[in-house]
Formats: C-alpha cells, sequence, structure tokens
C-alpha cells in the first residue's frame, strides 16, 4: 500500500516500538507507587516529559500529559475564562465544538476570518473588542491545508490587550521546528500519533505564568492538572517520537519538501486543478488540491480500490460528505471544495511512490 495520509495518522516508529515494550510487560508499576516498580514508571514518565519538552523548546515542569489531541484543547478551551473568547475560523472540530459547548460562558465567542490563503491577518484582530483574560485559540499549522499561521505575530499583537492565546501544535509538531517559548502563547496542544509515536497520548505545554485549572479530578496525577494513572506506555513511546523527531527534523524537513514538489510539479500539468493555499508558507509535507468537476470521495475511493490511501480533507469530516469548513472559510467554492484530496507524506515516502501516485490519479480521473 502507498501511504499518503500522515496528517490523519502515522505508524509507529520501530525504535519507538521498542522503547514502549518493556513497560508493556516487565515494568508494568503504577508510577505513583513509592516501592522501585512504581519509581521505574515515574522515571520513565519524567524522562518522557524532558524529551517532549525538548523538541518544542519548553519547560518539562510544564507539560501535562493528556489522551491526545483533542483531550488538550478541550483542556485549554476549558481554561477560557474572561468575557470573549475567540477562535479563527479554520480550526479543528476538537476545537470549534469545545468552544460552542462553554459559549453561555461568554459575552461574546467570536469566529475570527482568514483570507483566501487561511492566513489570519493582523488586521482582523482588531474587531474583536478585547477584554483582558479573554482568550484566543489560533492552530499553527492546519491539518488539511498545510498552511503555517503567524503565531508568534498574532500572541505579540494580543499580548497587548492582555489576551491569552492557545495555539494546536498539532500538526506542527516534527513537521516545523518551533519553540514555546519564543512564540509566547499561554497554551499549546500536541499529539504523539501525528509524529510516529502511540496513539491516544498527547499533551497540552502550560506557560509559567498561567494557571491551569483541572478538567478532571480524582488525584493529583500530572501536577493535579489531570487525574487519573498515567498511560505509561504511550508516554515513553510520545517520548521517544519527539526524541527522534528533533534528532531527524533537519532530514525529514528536506527531504519531504523534495518530494513535495515532485509532486506539485506533476498535479501542475493536469488541467484545472487547484492546489489550495498554494503560495503561502506551509507544511513541507502538505498538499491539498481541488479538481473542477470530479468527487472528491468519489476519487479517493478509486484511488483505495488501487492501494493508494489519501484524505478528502480532515479525517474527521471525511464521512459526513460536508463540504470542509476550512475551504468554506477560505471562500473556495462549494463544488471545488468537495473535490478537495490531501496528500500528506511521511518520512518513510519515496520518489517511486509519488510517481505511482500521479499515474493513480491521472487514471482515477480519466474513469
Ligand atoms: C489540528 C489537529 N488538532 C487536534 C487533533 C486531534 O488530535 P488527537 O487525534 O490526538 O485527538 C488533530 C487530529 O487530526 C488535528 O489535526
Amino acid at each position: 500500500m502507498i501511504y499518503l495520509d500522515h496528517n490523519a495518522t502515522t505508524r509507529c516508529d520501530e525504535r519507538v516500538l521498542e522503547a514502549m515494550l518493556p513497560y508493556l510487560s516487565g515494568m508494568y508499576g503504577n508510577p505513583s507507587s513509592l516501592y522501585k516498580l512504581g519509581r521505574i514508571a515515574r522515571s520513565a514518565i519524567d524522562i518522557a516529559r524532558e524529551q517532549v519538552a525538548a523538541l518544542i523548546d519548553a519547560s518539562a515542569a510544564r507539560i501535562v500529559f493528556t489522551s491526545g489531541g483533542t483531550e488538550a484543547n478541550a483542556l485549554a478551551l476549558a481554561n477560557a475564562r474572561g468575557v470573549g473568547l475567540a477562535i479563527s475560523a479554520i480550526e479543528h472540530p476538537s476545537i470549534f465544538e469545545n468552544a460552542e459547548c462553554y459559549r453561555r460562558n461568554f459575552k461574546y465567542l467570536q469566529s475570527l476570518a482568514v483570507d483566501r490563503a487561511g492566513v489570519l491577518p493582523l488586521l482582523s484582530l482588531d474587531n474583536v473588542k478585547w477584554q483582558v483574560g479573554d482568550m484566543a485559540s489560533v492552530m499553527l499549522a492546519n491539518n488539511e491545508t498545510g498552511l503555517i499561521q503567524d503565531v508568534a505575530a498574532i500572541a505579540e499583537h494580543l499580548s497587548e490587550c492582555g489576551v491569552n492565546v492557545h495555539t494546536d501544535a498539532v500538526q506542527a509538531l516534527g513537521k516545523m521546528p518551533f519553540s514555546f517559548k519564543k512564540l509566547g502563547v499561554k497554551l499549546m496542544s500536541l499529539s504523539s500519533h501525528k509524529i510516529y509515536g502511540p496513539k491516544g497520548c498527547g499533551a497540552l505545554v502550560v506557560a509559567e505564568d498561567f494557571v491551569l485549572k483541572p478538567l478532571q479530578r480524582g488525584g493529583d496525577q500530572e501536577h493535579g492538572w489531570r487525574a487519573g494513572t498515567e498511560n505509561v506506555v504511550a508516554i515513553v513511546g510520545f517520548g521517544k517520537a519527539a526524541e527522534l523527531a528533533k534528532a531527524e527534523m533537519g532530514l525529514r524537513e528536506l527531504r519531504m519538501l523534495g518530494l513535495r514538489t515532485r509532486l506539485e510539479q506533476a498535479l501542475r500539468t493536469i488541467p484545472g486543478l487547484v492546489i489550495f493555499a498554494e503560495h503561502a508558507k506551509r507544511l513541507p509535507n502538505t498538499v491539498q488540491f481541488g479538481i473542477p468537476g470530479i468527487n472528491g470521495e468519489m476519487l479517493l475511493m478509486r484511488l483505495d480500490q488501487r492501494n493508494i490511501a489519501v484524505s478528502s480533507g480532515s479525517a474527521c469530516s471525511a464521512s459526513s460528505g460536508e463540504v470542509s469548513p476550512v475551504l468554506a472559510a477560505m471562500g473556495v467554492d462549494a463544488s471545488l471544495a468537495r473535490s478537495a484530496i490531501r496528500v500528506s507524506l511521511g518520512k518513510d515516502n519515496n520518489e517511486t511512490e509519488i510517481d505511482q501516485f500521479v499515474d493513480a490519479l491521472k487514471a482515477s480521473i480519466a474513469n
């Protein structure tokens, strides 16, 4: 199979699997237990916390492990205070559905409009009547188009109004270097399974001067920020995946950019094909495109018959048949949006796979 859907999930790296295995058998202690078996598990979590912190230039003490990006986003929005909450119009469902859920807690819940490339202009921030303590949630990289938002500039702009900025960095993690400290945000969400780690694990990163309230209670795990016995195996895997991502970041980026350039050159020869956010700053692994008059879901199924896995957009909206809210927010015409296909490359894809994909795509369009 040719797997080109790495923004949906990635295969666990063999080295990650190897690091995790002992914690599934011999080292099964509860990290809260005081005896040796417990202390072994505790120190494995501490190491993983350092590994994740190192990847994003954060302080390990300010990282809380969660069950994934969705929970990290939910925990972040549960900590929205002030009278207003604003989110960009192209956020993941785990942001906009949680924001909706908290709507009654706020005087205003505002959607921040993006331009045709998906970029959030700083000027549009001035349309909101911010008050000190409000929250804005703006993702670092978009899961569909790969668009990279200038979160540092947004956080700087909003810090003057005393607004707390959260960023969903789930898709940016491991694909581009960034520093939590330099971005200047108060909260950041991460996920393990997008970086060759196990599923069901993620983290929320909390700035030193932000007081986090827990969403679930019943134990003092994770500094009291997230009660419940830790998923030691997955946390160890996340840590190892983060360590590998840090060590291999430069190589992975170069390799994926090379493959994406090859892919885009071939795509441009297909009549009428449109690459979304083509000229904007994007993740090196992501390209989303539309072909007028073609049904994206149908194309996806034809590619699947040829043993090629791609997505029509976000995995979460793939089954609903609705037009992608991300493309809608960018002003993409509904029929073109319905033709969308997202290719997201991974560290182990190669040129032959790209060429085979392009051949299969052309054949699938033809019949
Ligand atoms: C941008 C973004 N945020 C959050 C999530 C949710 O992460 P998880 O699958 O770890 O819950 C995803 C997953 O696709 C995502 O792409």
